[in-house]
This record gives structure tokens, C-alpha cells and sequence, in this order.
């Protein structure tokens, strides 16, 4: 029988998740306090009672203003050592954790500011017992030349992040908008990911882009891939790693997309448990795993394989890969 202690304290990676979205109630209203913004919520409840979304764009409408109250280089380390010590409660070992620079920048916080906190507490997590890195996104919703902007921006401190990615509202953005900035950050040793989001307009052909074109070594979600059997075939044969997060789909197409989790998962595709925005959508890591285990009656021997492949699909040194495979 799997419980909640099996899927908790198995040792996973996490490879898909905001460091924006896991900005939890109390510490937003005190870090609006702090820094004396008025987000016209006093409340736990009164910010709770705002969490209302049932799409990606509803759930990005009331994402990104909360990231105001997110100032100082201190209220990104404080947001970043909240989720690691949640994370360790979860048995993460390892954590490859996305941040948006442009939603920040965009308000007058400078990308040094953003990635200093953040970093600092990405090294005071190894008293924690986490290897936690950082992968910057491109917000795909806003323009090509703004993307390349915070790219050259963020080049002096490629030291301190380990990748790209690309978030936002999928809509009429698809991935070939930000070639350039995929190529220029390949050429600088970076590793590549970018979102698909479930059930998108145009999802095969932003996953095609995606493998076939910019060539990247993660999708975020990419389940839809499944509808495409040649494409899922490539996948597997290229070893690309898709990061499924039950709870989040939950909210953003009524389905955890378990079915495609375990049709992939059969088909030798390394895909893998996440928890996208925790703070947003229910759950950490571990509750996704479990959810989606009594939803998919999932056994322990398929939650390994899922466990397994968070660190197969990781960019973890080989080393430290046959450590944990
Ligand atoms: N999709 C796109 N952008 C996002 C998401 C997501 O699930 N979470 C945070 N930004
Ligand atoms: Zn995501």
C-alpha cells in the first residue's frame, strides 16, 4: 500500500518549480508589511479567498501581482529558504528551481538583486542537505528583444544559474519566438527547457519546436506529446525528460494528466513528478506524488520509476546520477 510517508520520504529531484509560486500567504502579507506595500489583503483568509483560477491565464492574473511585495535581495532569500526547507521536508536531494527575472526587473528590481538572494540561498542549502540550482525563464508572453535584454543582463552570472527555461501565457508565443536567446544560451554552456503547457492551442507543434528545431532537454509538462506517438518515440530516444505536476494540472485542465503520465512512462519517456506553483495549487512535491498515486492507483514500484526519473532527467553530474539510479 503506498502512504503518505512512502511518497514523502522517498528522495526525489524537483525540476519543476516556481520560486514565485512558492510565495505562501504569510509571507506575503509580511513581506508587504516590511516593505510597506499595500496589496489590499490584511488576511490570510482575504489573500486565500483571491487564489481563484480554473486556466492558465486566470491563474496567471493573479500570480504576478503578488510578486510585488518581493523588493530587497533579503525577501528573495527568505522566499527561496522557505520553499528549500519545505523541500527538505519532502526528502528533495536535489532542485533545479525556476526563476523570472523579467517579473521583477519589469518593477524596478534589479536582476542582480533577484539572482543574489536567491543564489545565497541556494548554497545555504547544502546544510540542508539539498543540491539546489537556479534556471532563469524567459516570460514568453512579452517580446523577443526583452527576452534578449535580461539574457545579456544575466550572462556576467551564468556562475550562479544552471539553465533557461520559458514560462508564461503559452498563447501565441510559441517556442521559435525565442530561438536567438535558446542558441545564444546553448553557446554559453547553459542547459535548455521551456514549457509546453496541457492542452494548449497548437501544444504538438510547440513540442515539435521544441524537439526537433531548439532541441531542449526537458519539457515542462509536454504531456499532450502522447497524442503524437512518433514525437513520443523521438523523446524517448533522445532521453528528454518531461516534468508532470499532477495538483497544478488539476487546476489548470480538471486532470492530472495520469493517463498520459503512465502511457509515457510505460514507453520508456522520462517523465517525472513536480509541484509547478505549491503555494497556488495545493500541495509541495510530495503531496503531488501521493495525489496522483490514489487517484492513478499507482504502485511503489511505478513511484520509484517516476522518483528515478526526476534524477535521470536532471543535470545532476553522471556521477552523482549513479549515485541515485
Ligand atoms: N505555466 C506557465 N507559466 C507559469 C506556470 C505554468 O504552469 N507557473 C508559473 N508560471
Ligand atoms: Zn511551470
Amino acid at each position: 500500500e503506498v502512504t503518505r510517508d512512502f511518497t514523502h520520504n522517498l528522495p526525489k529531484a524537483e525540476l519543476h518549480v516556481h520560486i514565485e509560486g512558492t510565495l505562501e500567504p504569510e509571507l506575503k502579507l509580511k513581506l508587504a508589511q516590511k516593505n510597506n506595500i499595500d496589496i489590499g489583503q490584511k488576511t490570510i483568509a482575504e489573500v486565500e479567498e483571491n487564489l481563484k483560477y480554473d486556466d492558465l491565464a486566470s491563474f496567471l492574473a493573479v500570480y504576478y501581482p503578488a510578486m510585488e511585495v518581493l523588493v530587497h535581495e533579503e525577501d528573495f532569500y527568505e522566499l527561496a529558504m522557505a520553499y528549500l526547507k519545505k523541500a527538505a521536508k519532502n526528502n528533495v536531494r536535489h532542485a533545479e528551481i525556476f526563476f523570472d527575472p523579467q517579473a521583477h526587473t519589469s518593477r524596478g528590481v534589479k536582476f542582480e538583486t533577484v539572482i543574489n538572494g536567491l543564489y545565497r540561498a541556494t548554497v545555504d542549502a547544502r546544510a540542508l542537505n539539498i543540491d539546489a540550482r537556479l534556471i532563469m525563464c524567459f516570460l514568453r508572453d512579452l517580446s523577443r528583444e526583452s527576452a534578449r535584454k535580461i539574457l545579456l543582463e544575466a550572462l556576467p552570472y551564468k556562475d550562479k544559474f544552471i539553465g533557461v527555461g520559458l514560462d508564461s501565457d503559452e498563447h501565441n508565443n510559441p517556442p521559435m519566438k525565442f530561438f536567438n536567446q535558446f542558441c545564444t544560451a546553448q553557446e554559453h554552456g547553459l542547459h535548455v527547457t521551456a514549457h509546453a503547457d496541457v492542452d494548449q492551442v497548437n501544444s504538438l507543434e510547440h513540442i515539435r519546436e521544441l524537439l526537433e528545431v531548439i532541441g531542449v532537454e526537458r519539457i515542462d509538462h509536454g504531456t499532450n506529446i502522447v497524442e503524437d506517438p512518433d514525437l513520443v518515440e523521438f523523446a524517448a530516444k533522445q532521453g528528454v525528460g518531461f516534468t508532470s505536476c499532477p495538483l497544478s494540472n488539476d487546476f489548470i485542465a480538471s486532470d492530472m494528466k495520469g493517463k498520459e503520465v503512465l502511457e509515457l512512462l510505460a514507453k520508456g519517456v522520462k517523465v517525472s513528478i513536480h509541484s509547478d506553483d505549491p503555494a497556488y495549487f495545493g500541495g509541495y512535491i510530495g503531496d503531488n506524488y501521493y495525489a496522483l498515486a490514489q487517484k492513478y492507483d499507482l504502485t511503489k514500484e511505478q513511484i520509484v520509476a517516476l522518483a528515478k526519473n526526476s534524477f535521470a532527467a536532471s543535470w545532476i553530474s553522471e556521477q552523482q546520477k549513479a549515485f541515485y539510479l
